[in-house]
Formats: C-alpha cells, sequence, structure tokens
C-alpha cells in the first residue's frame, strides 16, 4: 500500500488527521482512493506542502466526483477555470461562522478541496466540528426524537431566498454506516411541520452541543497547505482574526447526493 510510507498525524481527539510524505498532484488513482478512506476514518485531512496548479487541483478534485461552482459566490477566475474559485478574504471570501457547504441544496456539497495560496502570519485558522461524535453523545431519547426530525435550510439569511429544502435532521453516511446531526445554525431556521418559535430552543440546544470544543480539531495554515473534508459528517469555521493580512485560497467542491437518512 502506497500509504505505507505516509505518515499519519491524528489532530483532534475525535477528527481530524495530517498526512505528509505525499505528493498529491502525482498520485496514482490507488493512492487517491486511499485517501478516500483515510477521509472516512478522520473526516478531515491536512496536506502541508502542496503547491497546486489549477488544473492539478481539478484533476485531484475530479477524483472523487463531479464538481460543482458555488451558487452563491462570483469569482472572474471561473471563467478560465469553471470547478475552481479562489476564496479572497478582501473581495468577501470569508466563512467566519460555522456551516456545513451548501445545506440549501437538494443535493449538498458531498466534499471541499482547499489550497492556501497565501495566508496571515498570525490567524486565519479554520477549525471543523464533528457531526458524527455529536450525534453519538446525544442521550438515546434525544437521538430518537432527532431520527424523525427534518429541518427548512433556507439560504435567505444570505440573500438568497429562492434557494431552500428540507432535510432530516440526522444523515446516514451508506459509505461508512455512520449518523451525523445535520444541522445548520444559519439556513436551519426550523424544523419541518413546526413553527421557528417552537423550533428555536432546541436548534440553539442542538447548534451549541455540535461546536462543543471536545468535537473540534483546528489548522493553522501555512501556504500550500492542502485541506480535504467530508461534508456529511462536519461543520467548518474560519476564524476572522487577521486584520490587515491578506488571506487566498482556491477552492473545488465535489458535489453530493440527496441525503439518505
Ligand atoms: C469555506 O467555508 O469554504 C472556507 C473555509 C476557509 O476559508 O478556511
Amino acid at each position: 500500500m502506497a500509504s505505507e510510507n505516509w505518515q499519519i498525524r491524528r489532530l483532534g481527539t475525535v477528527l481530524g488527521a495530517e498526512v505528509t510524505g505525499v505528493v498529491l498532484a502525482e498520485t496514482s488513482d490507488a493512492e487517491k482512493a486511499e485517501i478516500r478512506s483515510l477521509l472516512h476514518a478522520n473526516k478531515v485531512l491536512f496536506f502541508p506542502g502542496q503547491f497546486m496548479s489549477a488544473p492539478d487541483h481539478i484533476a485531484f478534485g475530479r477524483f472523487f466526483g463531479q464538481l460543482e461552482g458555488h451558487p452563491n459566490l462570483k469569482d472572474a477566475n471561473a471563467v478560465e477555470h469553471p470547478e475552481l474559485f479562489r476564496l479572497v478574504a478582501s473581495t468577501g471570501g470569508i466563512a467566519d461562522e460555522w456551516h456545513t457547504d451548501l445545506t440549501f441544496q437538494e443535493q449538498p456539497a458531498l466534499m471541499s478541496i482547499l489550497n492556501m495560496k497565501q495566508c496571515p502570519e498570525v490567524g486565519g485558522d479554520t477549525m471543523w466540528c464533528d457531526l458524527v461524535a455529536a450525534y453519538e453523545k446525544l442521550s438515546p431519547p434525544l437521538q430518537d426524537l432527532c431520527d424523525g426530525l427534518s429541518a427548512l435550510h433556507d439560504a435567505h439569511p444570505h440573500n438568497r431566498p429562492d434557494r431552500m429544502t428540507i432535510h432530516p435532521m440526522i444523515r446516514h453516511d451508506p459509505e461508512t454506516g455512520r449518523k451525523a446531526l445535520f444541522i445548520h445554525p444559519v439556513y436551519a431556521i426550523r424544523f419541518e411541520d413546526m413553527t421557528e418559535r417552537e423550533s428555536r430552543p432546541m436548534l440553539d440546544f442542538l447548534n451549541d452541543h455540535a461546536t462543543r470544543v471536545e468535537f473540534t480539531c483546528r489548522v493553522r495554515w501555512q501556504p500550500g497547505t492542502l485541506t480535504m473534508w467530508d461534508n456529511r459528517c462536519v461543520q467548518h469555521n474560519a476564524m476572522n482574526d487577521y486584520d490587515g493580512f491578506s488571506r487566498r485560497l482556491h477552492r473545488t467542491t465535489v458535489a453530493g447526493a440527496v441525503p439518505s437518512i
């Protein structure tokens, strides 16, 4: 196995691993399949020192599925590479709230792959939280209650009132057999068949619970760090604490399926 030559270091108690000794742009399909298995085991992977060209980044992402753009973000670069876009902090590419990508879509993103091009000397870390651990740490009666609920994910708070859909509160991952809490602090505004007022207290509890520090890991970016994560089982949050510094990333997003219960 190729990964015998890779060094894998767990970064958080429940999720996150750093992988060194690999050049992602040169990986074979068999090695990429090993990366998918590592991702299933760790939910978020960090690869330092991957200075990927746009075509290499796109080719790497395509192995994992069809790539999609971001419906809410526009990037002039997209003309040249429609499947890759640049997140530039100075032009609005700041994602400083806990979220899972694109949950207002019927088929939310499966995977996101980010390559750091220019990062602040201090600050600008990203955190992830583990929604499988969050589900597993709920008391059984609350798990049962969540198992039966669905929530409306509405992109109205991000000025896209035309984009909304209903998802189950608990996602079952057909590849790993795991169950994950499937919430979003901004888009999931109420439970199906309930009012916002009725839903708010439990949504607030679940959002706080999901982001408890013991369910998180954090990356200190360097230029060239590539991170990839499984949107079916994590949320992420980019720290906006680098006033005066530039932060610029390239991103591809792998399209997902309708969440299964
Ligand atoms: C994102 O939410 O896709 C961006 C994360 C980051 O900027 O670290």
